[in-house]
């Protein structure tokens, strides 16, 4: 049993883990951002629940979306991440939420590995939800995940967006591996950086920062945390991104036919639904 959140100081001491900021966000989850997060799935599929649908989250990070997809009745769920620390994330929600492992499995693995993913079957749903683009080889990846989706299968996937305003999407990858590359302190005074520039913005455009961070993660979000968010952000490394036409002629050209698409203002995620065509 996994009854504590495991930290995998060793393997990931130097290198940005995702799964250790996932830690810190998991101390803080209740029912009100659960609730968001299984809307946020819900909506963007149009499914009332998951009941006979098979679910497979490939990067699953704090694990909150697959143990959604458990409490929407989903048949089976299969949850992987290449971070130890997001894995135990997974495993400590299965353990709290008291879901059958033989309905939830966690498994470590990566999108890389075309083999390992082969082996797991093919799902109904396909969920990898801001992950390809931090693989280091995100058009491969992309790739990978094709044979999980069984037919008549859907794809939901979410990318970071091309950004060519200010700051571009070039400049934040040359910020996040400045940020990935440095030690505790150095990454405190970014993220202070960061969220100065954050709330400056939002003043700007005559928000309360106040308001907007004690509100964040509920409107159109994902029940996430404005602070974790921001550290996810900026440890997010290593980063790709691509346009919409880029992502959408990848997939057409595959045979998929594109459902939904949830287009991001800036350098944020765009969302996808792809139906796989058959
Ligand atoms: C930004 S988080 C997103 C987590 C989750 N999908 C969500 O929506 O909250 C990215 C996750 O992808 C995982 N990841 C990065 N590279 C991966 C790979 N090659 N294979 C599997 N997971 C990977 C990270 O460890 C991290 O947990």
């Amino acid at each position: 049993m996994d009854e504590k959140l495991e930290l995998y100081e060793d393997i990931y001491k130097k290198k940005f883990s995702f799964g250790k900021n996932w830690q810190f966000f998991l101390k803080k989850l209740d029912n009100k951002k659960i609730e968001l997060a299984k809307k946020s799935l819900t909506d963007f599929t149009k499914l009332k629940n998951f009941k006979d649908k098979t679910f497979i989250d490939i990067g699953c990070g704090s694990g909150l979306f697959s143990l959604c997809a458990c409490l929407l009745n989903a048949e089976k769920v299969i949850s992987i991440d290449v971070d130890e620390n997001s894995v135990s994330c997974a495993k400590y929600l299965r353990n709290k939420f008291k879901i059958n492992p033989e309905i939830w499995e966690i498994k470590t693995g990566s999108a890389l590995d075309s083999d390992f993913l082969k082996n797991q079957g093919e799902f109904d749903i396909v969920y990898s939800w801001g992950v390809l683009h931090h693989t280091g080889y995100m058009w491969k990846a992309l790739e990978n995940v094709i044979p999980l989706i069984a037919k008549d299968g859907s794809l939901y996937l979410a990318i970071y967006n091309e950004f060519k305003g200010f700051p571009n999407s070039k400049t934040w990858a040359k910020i996040k591996k400045f940020y990935s590359n440095h030690g505790k302190i150095i990454r405190k005074i970014i993220e202070m950086g960061y969220i100065s520039y954050y709330i400056l913005g939002l003043l700007a455009h005559g928000k309360n920062p106040i308001k907007y961070i004690k509100n964040y993660g509920q409107k159109g979000a994902r029940g996430m945390s404005f602070y974790r968010d921001a550290v996810d952000w900026l440890g997010g490394y290593p980063y790709e991104f691509a346009s919409t036409k880029e992502i959408i002629d990848f997939y057409g050209g595959k045979n998929f036919k594109l459902i939904t698409l949830k287009k991001a203002k800036r350098e944020g995620c765009n969302q996808y639904l792809f139906q796989k065509n058959d």
